[in-house]
């Protein structure tokens, strides 16, 4: 949560700074803000306000100079208001940050300077440490200030007395950092500078880099040298923008049948399912006696998925865990404990915790993230990749079904290892998986008819979601998506639950959507579907084709696979109903209210 952005070099900071701020503001915006060292004035000028970037642009007519940083903030400490945003300067310090200081208040208190404080935030704490600890050399500053610091952070300084010349520092929240003729650039995210050069690296933790015009010098807290592995750029910058759509939600569910593809392919070899690009031992699937699946949101989603597939195909137990939950709630590990997290940030801090702690007690841990080099792929034992692309709206679409396909191929290796499932089995296995971006393609060539069916949901305040086996987890992630951008309540019930209670609150005022893609479910689910319409609900029904029926009158038609190649599919026709009546009703699809895109604190 929240971004950084810095650069010294020897263009003008300011256009860089807001524009990186604009790939950015998908972590936070809340507000934003840019300090650039002026070189008349000799010191760092301030402009910040609330709101979006575009609101900061027209404030910034004081600002001149080549070096300078920004930030756009997720709120945490401290209301939304001008005097709350980033950049904070206390002294000669200016200060972004990224993160959460625990022992601030502490701080505060030893510091004595509740008088000199401009803002609610603890970030402005770690500013005034800094200055106080500043007798002249910088990088020494910020490590004894750090060393005082408990929390997580990712910091971007400068000094007035240190002129074009930046400092960053990263204990957990991501920085990556690259360079070309014209600077230096640092960011939270390389979306935000890749398009300066194809090369970057990512700020290893607990160290502190100095930036000028030439380079990078990194040390750790001590002052020892610290080597950077050099990464590349992987994706294709042009294909970064909106390409024409209104919302890039909108671009990332139309881009899901290549990513699955492309995701699917790089994983098959002689077809059969393949890991050795990713460097994972084939013990790793035959040896261990559970799974243990840890995420967030979306991603845990996905790992339900994952769940009825490992289970169903190799008969191996698997718990899912909310990674939030994961860490307090005694967890049963060993070393034949398989934990697979799955993160399309690799950031987010939960997960990332919940990594270390499974680490620590002697579990083999293999992750399933999108962005390469992030925080939860260095850290596990193996990472298998997605290929998703850059996912920028803040509700995961092409990661979500990007994450399922990975499940896919590693149930279809895990069966072949543990003879679950003989060659003929795995070969047509994986054939139907091949499938699915084609179901996908047919799913989205019929959006405009979703489109029509989304009018049930306009103007309603409350949705039910039912559906039976693996409809139920797809209608969780459903149920999600349109909660986080259409703002209306919604919640999905495995259908036979409902009548235990919650039937009580449909009326017909209450619109359900109804899933049904299990064949062996069907006739189970038609009697769902009927209880709940004989109480008066509007009803949306999405089916497989081989399922409609003529008694429903709203029906968006999924094309016919195994029912266990139905999750995506399913999934994707329901992200349509989300987007289109989130855009309907003309809200910001892709920045919806209060979230932020990377979830660093706890
Ligand atoms: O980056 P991650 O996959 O770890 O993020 C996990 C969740 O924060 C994320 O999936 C969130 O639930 C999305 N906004 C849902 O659309």
């Amino acid at each position: 949560m929240c971004g950084i952005i810095g650069y010294t070099g020897y263009s003008e900071a300011k256009g860089i700074l807001l524009k990186g701020l604009k790939s950015l503001e998908y972590r936070g915006y809340d507000s934003a803000g840019i300090a650039v060292y002026h070189p008349d004035f000799k010191e760092c000028l301030v402009s910040k306000c609330k709101g979006r970037v575009k609101n900061l642009e027209s404030k910034t007519s004081d600002i001149k100079g080549t070096s300078g940083i920004g930030h756009t903030r997720w709120a945490t400490h401290g209301g939304v208001t001008d005097s709350n945003s980033h950049p904070h300067k206390f002294g000669e310090v200016t200060l972004v940050h990224n993160g959460i200081i625990e022992n601030y208040e502490t701080i505060k208190n030893t510091l004595n300077i509740a008088d000199k404080l401009k803002s609610q935030t603890d970030s402005e704490i770690a500013a005034a440490l800094i200055d106080k600890c500043f007798k002249g050399d910088p990088c020494k500053a910020i490590c004894d200030a750090v060393k005082k610091l408990t929390g997580t952070y990712a910091f971007a300084v400068m000094f007035d007395t240190v002129p074009n010349t930046i400092f960053a520092v990263r204990n957990v929240s991501p920085i990556v950092c690259c360079q070309n003729d014209n600077g230096a650039y640092i960011a939270s995210d390389i979306m935000a500078i890749g398009e300066y050069s194809d090369k970057y690296f990512v700020l290893p933790e607990f160290s502190v880099a100095k930036i000028d015009k030439n380079g990078f010098e990194i040390t750790d807290f001590n002052g020892n040298p610290v080597y950077a592995e050099e990464l590349t750029v992987d994706w294709d910058i042009k294909n970064s923008g909106k390409c024409g759509y209104p919302f890039y939600m909108e671009k990332e569910i139309m881009e899901q049948p290549s990513a699955i593809e492309k995701t699917i392919n790089s994983h098959i070899k002689d077809g059969l399912p393949d890991f050795t690009c990713d460097g994972v031992d084939d013990s790793v699937f035959r040896d261990c006696k559970s799974v243990s699946i840890i995420a967030c949101g979306t991603a845990m989603h996905a790992g339900l998925i994952g769940k009825s597939l490992i289970e169903r195909e190799c008969s191996v137990p698997v718990s899912v865990y909310m990674a939030s939950e994961f860490i307090y709630c005694d967890p049963i590990l060993s070393s034949d404990t398989l934990v697979i997290c799955v993160s399309q940030s690799g950031e987010t801090i939960d997960t990332l915790e919940a990594l270390k702690y499974a680490k620590k007690n002697g579990s083999v841990t293999l992750s399933i993230v999108n962005v390469r080099g992030s925080s939860i792929a260095r850290e596990s034992d193996y990472v298998i990749y997605t290929d998703a692309g850059p996912e920028i709206a803040v509700a995961s679409t092409k990661a979500y079904t990007t994450q399922v396909s990975v499940f896919y191929l590693i149930t279809a290796k895990m069966a072949y290892l543990r003879e679950c499932l003989n060659y003929e089995g795995v070969t047509s296995f994986i054939s139907e998986l091949k499938e699915i971006p084609n179901a996908v393609s047919y799913v989205l060539e019929n959006r405009d008819k979703m489109r029509l069916l989304s009018n049930i949901l306009l103007t309603a305040e409350h949705t039910f979601m039912i559906g039976r086996g693996m409809d139920y987890p797809s209608l969780l992630e459903a149920s999600l998506k349109l909660k986080e951008i259409s703002y209306i309540h919604s919640e999905a019930f495995a259908s036979g639950e409902l009548k235990h209670g919650t039937i009580a609150l449909i009326t017909d005022e209450t619109p359900v959507i109804a899933l049904m893609t299990q064949q062996y479910l069907a006739s189970k689910q038609i009697s769902n579907i009927r209880e709940v319409q004989s109480r008066g609900a509007n009803m949306l029904v999405v089916a497989r084709r081989s399922l409609v029926s003529k008694e429903f009158s709203n029906v968006f038609e999924l094309p016919d696979l195994e029912d266990e190649f139905m999750p995506i599919p399913s999934v994707v026709a329901l992200q349509l109903l989300a987007y289109y009546v989130s855009a309907d009703k003309g809200l910001d699809v892709d920045k919806p209210r209060n979230l932020a895109k990377v979830v660093t604190v706890e």
